[in-house]
């Protein structure tokens, strides 16, 4: 498989110095839409065109940025874009992104809980439909982010950044911290994964992850034991997600005015609980380079949302 080019490489890497901590700013990786999942679907897509798809089937929260990203680039690159839809806590920017994706032509299928999910997904494939797990996660989309670890090491060689000792990141469904891992692993750097799990139960979260670096090592054609010395580079931190997924937390907040403070944007769900953990990491460990890895898009969604209404069926998945 080849990929294809949808986003804008390399992206910047700065210093917040009011945090203590380096940025790497995957907020920009794209123009019309940035975010980690640009990475992920240049990989889909290649896959998607080389057999010939027209179709693409995902799943996902009702505002998730997978599919909002999938609806964007998807209607960029001519295929029909279906996402099955599950609830989540409501908040303006989740219903932002639903808007957004329903501007491009998203096909929205409900789902009614995240336990009936996949029986609709079961329902919904087709053989025309090129299917992608939910939050973009197979060690396919996590080749993305081999990529990404092997563009940072590129900014370390050339000065542009101190090699850091580690990079905090949000976790999700566990392909980003995955291939991070791995394209670590085979950089050869000391830098470890710091995974701040946004959802309930932690344990569950690491295991997915360090699963997912195993299978993207072999992917790549690491051995075996390089797969597991991938997978070990990641540790996992419950200690940030609250009451769950897409809950605010206290910490959570305050991320956000830091956030500001330092010229980025984060959403309450994903990036406000990691840069809390980056903050509280360069206080802990004054000693060490701490790299936040922003996946945040914050392109503006406005203007591609137009003048889109969310219709009742879909109102309801906000609780
Ligand atoms: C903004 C943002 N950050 C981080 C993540 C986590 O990435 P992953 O699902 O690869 O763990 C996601 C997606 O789930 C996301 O939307």
């Amino acid at each position: 498989v080849e990929k294809i080019a949808l986003g804008t490489f390399p992206t910047p890497v700065e210093k917040a110095a009011a945090l203590g901590i380096w940025v790497k700013r995957d907020d920009l990786t794209g123009d019309v839409y940035g975010g980690n999942k640009v990475r992920k679907l240049e990989w889909f897509f290649g896959e998607a065109k080389k057999r010939g798809k027209k179709r693409i089937l995902t799943l996902g929260a009702v505002g998730s940025h997978q599919v909002v990203a999938t609806a964007i680039y998807g209607k960029k690159h001519g295929f029909e874009v279906e996402a099955i839809l599950v609830g989540q806590p409501a908040s303006e920017h989740a219903r932002e992104n639903l808007r957004v994706a329903l501007a491009q032509g998203l096909e929205a299928t409900v789902a009614g809980a995240w336990a009936a999910a996949p029986f609709v997904v079961a329902a919904r494939r087709t053989q025309d439909a090129y299917w992608i797990p939910l939050g973009g996660s197979s060690s396919l989309g996590s080749l993305g982010f081999v990529d990404a670890a092997r563009e940072l090491a590129a900014q370390v060689r050339a000065g542009q950044v101190p090699e850091p000792d580690v990079i905090v990141v949000a976790l999700g469904s566990g392909g980003t911290a995955a291939g991070l891992a791995v394209g670590l692993e085979s950089s050869e750097t000391k830098t470890r994964v710091l995974a701040v799990a946004v959802s309930h139960p932690a344990p569950l979260l690491t295991m997915t992850a360090k699963r997912l670096a195993r299978q993207t090592a072999a992917l790549v054609g690491m051995t075996s034991e390089n797969g597991a010395r991938a997978a070990r580079r990641i540790e996992v931190t419950g200690s940030y997600v609250g009451r769950g997924y897409g809950h605010p937390t206290r910490a959570g907040q305050l991320a956000i005015v830091s956030a500001q403070e330092a010229g980025l944007v984060v959403d309450p769900t994903y990036t406000a609980k990691a840069l809390a953990c980056a903050i509280d990491r360069a206080k802990e460990k004054p000693e060490e380079i701490v790299l936040y890895w922003h996946t945040l898009s914050t392109a503006p969604l406005e203007p591609l949302a137009g003048a889109e209404e969310i219709p009742p069926r879909l109102e309801k998945l906000f609780k």
